[in-house]
């Protein structure tokens, strides 16, 4: 017994004298970390001048970090302490055969940044969009919940049960929707949540959100116009392209079938013209274009500029003054809105005959003298009327000559030979009386269409050419002259000598232009043989 309570009471004293052997591990129990952070697990002992140390986790995996024993304590460092860290560690510490061991319970998560989204690289209206959300580096994902919402919408959540893992992993989900216009502003958010309520960590919860920016159109496109789709010449004009588009459409101006560039003033989607002409009537075209999509689409406006009648002109083709049996074509044109009404009408004197026009044009393809006269081409539409006229001059050369030789081819010395001719022409013909094999060239100009030989002599018999032209023609007739024997009593002869006028008359077969060509013919200082003929007789 005594032995015993010796024993007992050097015990004691060692105990009172030298502190007890102790140990700890810092920090205690359990320790929560970052992955990624440095983790120092510390063995600290106290009561032992040579502890000896020794760590391992609970089901003996990799220890996952460098041990430093100094003389007191041993440091356990995980630099950066990983996913695999995740452990229950035991330190051992030995002193003078005295076994120790405490145990702290690892505890690791990862939630590092902010999710991530991810959309198809081109948001269009009407198609199928995927919003991705993303979330890197997550531990342990198994209570990872993420949730995508449109606005305050839930599109789309799940979560990880189930996953267990010794990583940290990437997480996402994804959902897809037919993008609509009205989907445009609004906030795609994904939200994750590592909601573990046993870890001390912040943020549990960790979101993005991003505008959707969907990409529309161009549609509903129309123009505008500014007073209206008519207008009068003069007066401005403002044409405005209207669509819908996002991002802003591109917009394009044309006029239809112009070859050039609209000269007016484009600023974007306005189109004005300050003084509008009748020439910018027409249809007008706009066409957007969306630059992300590259979809057009087009809108038309018939822009109607009213105006009287303008640049009129009459022409005759091949010129206002042709020959008989030429053929004469008469153009009428002019502009305006609206359409302006061609009228052509001929005029001699007071007769008036409307002609027919095929596209303002009238062709007479035999011309002849009663076609001669005043054309007159009248424009007309609502704002006004103008008229033109021009003088269409047929020539005719000398034909239908008639001679007539008084008082006969056959006379007698010391007579007067009267010879008159009539020919129809236009304009009135000029004559020459030539006589055949004449030495002394003797040409006699007529007289009203009349020559006069006086007292002729038997020289004078012989052959005589009458030429009888005018500018566009000639003619020649052959006329027999014989003078035989003396007159005797020239007297008796004397009242039947009658002044006759032979004239290069034109003679007109139609009654209607008889007044025409009379007064023309008068203006010459002709009439009609004919008529003269049987007055006198
Ligand atoms: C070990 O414990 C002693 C006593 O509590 C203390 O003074 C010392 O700082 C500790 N050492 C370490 C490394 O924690
Ligand atoms: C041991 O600890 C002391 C004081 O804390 C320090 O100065 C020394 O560097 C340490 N030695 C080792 C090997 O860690
Ligand atoms: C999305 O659009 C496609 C084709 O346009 C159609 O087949 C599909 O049913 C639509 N989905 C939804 C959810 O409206
Ligand atoms: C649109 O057109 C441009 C130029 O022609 C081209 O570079 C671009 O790739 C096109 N975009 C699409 C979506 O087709
Ligand atoms: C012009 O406007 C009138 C009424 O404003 C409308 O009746 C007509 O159809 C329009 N014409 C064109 C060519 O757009
Ligand atoms: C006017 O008429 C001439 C000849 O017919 C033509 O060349 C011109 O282009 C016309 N001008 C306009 C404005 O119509
Ligand atoms: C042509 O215009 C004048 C006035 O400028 C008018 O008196 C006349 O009636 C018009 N004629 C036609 C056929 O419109
Ligand atoms: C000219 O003579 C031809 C016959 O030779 C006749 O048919 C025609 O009517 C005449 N013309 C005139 C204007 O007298
Ligand atoms: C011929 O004319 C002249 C002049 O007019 C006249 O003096 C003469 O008597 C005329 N001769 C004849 C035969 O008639
Ligand atoms: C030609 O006849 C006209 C009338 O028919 C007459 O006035 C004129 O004097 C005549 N000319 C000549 C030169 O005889
Ligand atoms: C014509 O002859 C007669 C006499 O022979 C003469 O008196 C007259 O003057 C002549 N006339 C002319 C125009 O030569
Ligand atoms: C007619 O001609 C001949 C010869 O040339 C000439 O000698 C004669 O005098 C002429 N007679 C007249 C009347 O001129």
């Amino acid at each position: 017994m005594g032995r015993t309570s010796e024993t007992v009471l050097i015990i004691l004293c060692v105990l009172i004298t030298v502190k007890a052997f102790e140990m700890e591990i810092i920090p205690a129990d359990r320790v929560v970390a970052r992955i990624g952070e440095i983790l120092i697990l510390t063995c600290n002992t106290t009561g032992c001048a040579l502890p000896k140390f020794s760590w391992r986790t609970q089901m003996d995996y990799p220890l996952g970090g460098k041990v430093y024993n100094n003389k007191t304590y041993s440091t356990l460092t995980m630099n950066p302490v990983s996913a695999e860290n995740s452990n229950d560690y035991l330190c051992t510490v030995i002193c003078n055969k005295e076994k120790k061991e405490k145990s702290v319970k690892v505890e690791l998560y990862s939630f590092p940044s902010n999710p991530v989204i991810e959309t198809s690289t081109s948001l269009v209206v009407g198609e199928t969009t995927t919003v991705i959300c993303k979330i890197h580096d997550v531990f342990p994902s198994e209570h990872l919940e993420l949730l995508l919402k449109k606005d305050e919408y839930i599109l789309h959540s799940k979560t990880f049960e189930g996953d267990v893992s010794t990583k940290t992993e990437t997480k996402a989900v994804a959902y897809s929707f037919n993008l609509t216009t009205e989907d445009n502003g609004k906030e795609i958010t994904c939200v994750a949540r590592l909601q573990i309520d046993s870890m001390d960590f912040e943020p549990k919860e960790r979101s993005t959100s991003l505008k959707l920016n969907a990409h529309f159109g161009p549609q509903n496109t129309f123009i505008n116009t500014f007073p209206g789709n008519s207008s009068m010449e003069g007066h401005s004009l403002k044409l405005t392209c209207v669509t819908e588009s996002n991002p802003p459409a591109k917009v394009f101006w044309r006029k239809h079938l112009a070859k050039e560039n609209i000269q007016h003033f484009v600023k974007n989607n306005v189109l004005s013209i300050p003084h509008a002409h009748f020439t910018d009537s027409g249809q007008y075209i706009c066409e957007v274009i969306n630059p992300i999509t590259n979809k057009t689409e087009k809108a038309t406006m018939n822009i109607v500029i009213q105006a009287p009648p303008k640049n009129t002109s009459l022409t005759v083709f091949p010129s206002s003054s042709v020959r008989e049996g030429e053929s004469v074509t008469i153009s009428c044109a002019a502009a305006g809105v609206p359409a302006v009404q061609i009228i052509l009408e001929k005029k001699i004197g007071d007769v008036i005959t409307a002609l027919e026009t095929e596209d303002g044009k009238y062709t007479i393809d035999k011309a002849q003298l009663k076609d001669a006269g005043k054309y007159q081409c009248t424009f007309t539409n609502k704002f006004g009327n103008r008229s033109l006229d021009v003088e269409l001059d047929v020539k005719v050369p000398p034909q239908n000559i008639t001679v007539l030789v008084y008082p006969s081819e056959n006379v007698k010395e010391g007579e007067n030979i009267t010879i008159m001719c009539s020919t129809y022409s236009n304009p009135p013909s000029q004559m020459i009386l030539r006589k055949v094999n004449q030495e002394k060239k003797i040409i006699l100009p007529a007289i009203n269409g009349t020559f006069m030989l006086y007292n002729v002599t038997k020289n004078d018999t012989g052959r005589y050419l009458l030429d009888v032209f005018n500018e566009v023609g000639n003619n020649v007739k052959v006329i027999e002259i014989a003078v035989v024997g003396k007159l005797e009593k020239p007297d008796q002869i004397m009242p039947l000598i009658i002044a006759f006028s032979c004239v290069a008359a034109v003679a007109v077969p139609v009654v209607a232009i008889l007044i025409y060509v009379s007064r023309k013919a008068k203006i010459n200082g002709s009439y009609s043989l004919v008529k003269a003929l049987r007055l006198k007789v």
